[in-house]
C-alpha cells in the first residue's frame, strides 16, 4: 500500500523557506507543498500563497481547506506572535514551539535567567530596567561587554562594545532613544564580552528525545575578515571542524539536556528545532543565545548534506515520536557545504529592491551547486531582487577547499547591480587546517558517511 501523501505549508520567506520547502519536496510522502507568502525560489517546487505568518486566520482557513498535514514555521516572528499556539488550537498540527517557549529567543532576559537556573555555562551578565543603573554598572566593570535589548530586533539588537563609552552609547540607543522599539528596550541584558570561535548548533527537541544536528559556523559581519556591523548572516559552512565530537558530546550533556529538562520543568516544554549559539573559548564553551527555529544560512548547507526523508523527520518532532525512528534514520552526505551569502547593495544598511538577477540557472547547473533564493520574487518573465540577503550559493565539494572553490565559481556567473558577498567564507577552518599540518596544504577528503544518532534522555527515575 502507497502511503498517504502529505500537504505541508511552510511559512516564510527566505533562504532557509527555501531550502526547507527543496527538501520537504524530496520526500516520498509530500503531496502539495506551498509556502507562504515564499520567493521565486520556492515557487520552483511549492506553490507559494499571498498570505504570511502575521494573518493568523487567514492561514487556519486556507489549512483547512487544502488539507494541510503539517505547518513548517521558519522565522522567529511568527513563532512570538503566538502562530504555533492559534493553529493548534484549530487542529492543525505544527512544527514550531509554543510562544511562551519561543521566548527562549524572544526575551533575552528569560533565556539568561533559565540558563542561570539551569546552570548551562554563558557570559556573566545582569539585567536592567534603568538606564541610569545599567550605565553606573557599565562604568564599574573593568572588562567589555555586550548590550543586548530585551526583545527581537532582527539580530540588530545586540551592541559588541569595545569600551565602556561605547557600551554608555549602546545603552542610551536603546533604552532611552528606543531605536529597536519601545518594547524591546525596556530591558537590557549586558554581560562579558567573549572572546573565541563561534559554532552553531541546531538540535531537533521532541518530548523526551534530541537530535543534533552536524556542527556550522556562520559569518555575522558584513565584510571579509569580520568587518563591520552585524547581519542576519553572510555565509557557512558545515560540518565546521571546531564543533569536534567532544564539543558537540558536552554541548548535548550542558546545554542542550538541561535546557530541555528545565523548560519541560517549568511547564513551559519546547518542540520543534533548538539552536544554540556556542562560543568556544579558553575556559570551555558559553552560550551567546538560543534560536527557537532553524538558522539562516546554517539550514542551507545541513539540508544540502542531510540525507533521509525530511517530511517524515518534522511530522515525527510534532507528534513527540522522535524516539520511534530508527538510529539511522538520518545520514548526512560526507562532502562538506559552503553557503555564500549574495546580498543587495547598502545590506545591512538602507537597499533598494527591484534589480534584475542574472545567471542564477548556469550557477545552479554546476555539479554539487544550488543556489537558495532569499529576498528574490519573479516580476514577469525576470527574478529581482527583493530583500537584503538576496542568495545563497550553496555547493558541496570532496574537500572544503573544493566546495568553497565550487561556492564561488558558481557566485561569480551572478550578477546583479550592486551585489555583495563576503570572499572568506571558510577560511578560518581552511586557515586552521594549513596551521596545524604545514606539509600537507589542501585538507583530507571528508570520512564515511556520518550519523547523528536520536538521544533518548527520559529515564524512569530522571523524568524530562
Ligand atoms: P546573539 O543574537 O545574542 O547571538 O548575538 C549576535 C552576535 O553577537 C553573536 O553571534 C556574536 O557574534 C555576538 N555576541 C553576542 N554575545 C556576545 C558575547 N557575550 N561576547 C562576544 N560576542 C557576542
Ligand atoms: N544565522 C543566524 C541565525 O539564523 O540567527
Amino acid at each position: 500500500m502507497t502511503p498517504a501523501k502529505k500537504n505541508v505549508l511552510v511559512v516564510g520567506k527566505g533562504g532557509r523557506e527555501h531550502a526547507i520547502v527543496w527538501k520537504l519536496a524530496q520526500s516520498p510522502t509530500a503531496g502539495r507543498i506551498y509556502c507562504a507568502p515564499g520567493n521565486a525560489g520556492t515557487a520552483q517546487s511549492a506553490t507559494n500563497v499571498s498570505f504570511d505568518g502575521t494573518d493568523f486566520e487567514r492561514m487556519t482557513r486556507f489549512c483547512l481547506k487544502e488539507n494541510v498535514h503539517l505547518v513548517v514555521i521558519g522565522p522567529e516572528d511568527a513563532l512570538a506572535l503566538g502562530l504555533s499556539d492559534y493553529l493548534r488550537q484549530r487542529g492543525v498540527k505544527v512544527f514550531g514551539p509554543t510562544k511562551d517557549a519561543a521566548r527562549i529567543e524572544s526575551s533575552k532576559v528569560y533565556a539568561k535567567n533559565l540558563m542561570r537556573h539551569a546552570d548551562v555555562p554563558t557570559a556573566d551578565y545582569r539585567v536592567f530596567d534603568h538606564p541610569e543603573a545599567a550605565r553606573t554598572y557599565v562604568d564599574t566593570r573593568d572588562y567589555p561587554v555586550v548590550v543586548k535589548a530585551d526583545g527581537l530586533a532582527a539580530g540588530k539588537g545586540v551592541i559588541v562594545c569595545k569600551d565602556n563609552p561605547e557600551a554608555r552609547k549602546a545603552v542610551e540607543r536603546i533604552m532611552v532613544r528606543e531605536e529597536f522599539g519601545q518594547a524591546v528596550g525596556r530591558q537590557v541584558v549586558i554581560e562579558k564580552r567573549l572572546e573565541g570561535e563561534e559554532v552553531s548548533i541546531l538540535g531537533f527537541v521532541s518530548g523526551r528525545s534530541i537530535l543534533l544536528m552536524p556542527p556550522c559556523q556562520d559569518h555575522k559581519a558584513v565584510n571579509d575578515g569580520d568587518q563591520g556591523p552585524n547581519t542576519g548572516g553572510m555565509g557557512t559552512y558545515c560540518p565546521a571542524p571546531v564543533g569536534t565530537p567532544e564539543v558537540m558530546a558536552r554541548a548535548e550533556e550542558t546545554v542542550f539536556v538541561p535546557i530541555v529538562h528545565a523548560m519541560k520543568r517549568s511547564r513551559n516544554p519546547f518542540n520543534g528545532m533548538l539552536f544554540a549559539g556556542l562560543m568556544l573559548t579558553n575556559q570551555g564553551h558559553r552560550v551567546l543565545e538560543f534560536n527557537a527555529r532553524f538558522g539562516d544560512p546554517e539550514t542551507q548547507v545541513i539540508l544540502m548534506r542531510m540525507k533521509g526523508d525530511f517530511l517524515e523527520l518534522l511530522d515525527a518532532v510534532a507528534d513527540e515520536r522522535l524516539d520511534e525512528l530508527p538510529d539511522d534514520f538520518l545520514t548526512f552526505d560526507p562532502r562538506p557545504a559552503v553557503c555564500v551569502v549574495m546580498c543587495a547593495g547598502g545590506y545591512p544598511g538602507k537597499y533598494d529592491g527591484g534589480k534584475m538577477i542574472l545567471g542564477i540557472e548556469k550557477a545552479d547547473a554546476l555539479p554539487g551547486v544550488k543556489v537558495f533564493h532569499a529576498g528574490t520574487k519573479v516580476n514577469g518573465d525576470r527574478v529581482v531582487t527583493d530583500g537584503g540577503r538576496v542568495l545563497g550559493v550553496t555547493a558541496l565539494g570532496d574537500t572544503l577547499a573544493d566546495a568553497k572553490a565550487r561556492a564561488y565559481e558558481a557566485v561569480k556567473l551572478i550578477q546583479f547591480p550592486g551585489a555583495h558577498y563576503r570572499t572568506d567564507i571558510a577560511d578560518k577552518a581552511l586557515r586552521a587546517v594549513k596551521e596545524a599540518k604545514p606539509a600537507e596544504a589542501t585538507p583530507k577528503k571528508a570520512p564515511s558517511t556520518t550519523t547523528q544518532n536520536i538521544r533518548d534522555y527520559g529515564t524512569k527515575s530522571k523524568p524530562v
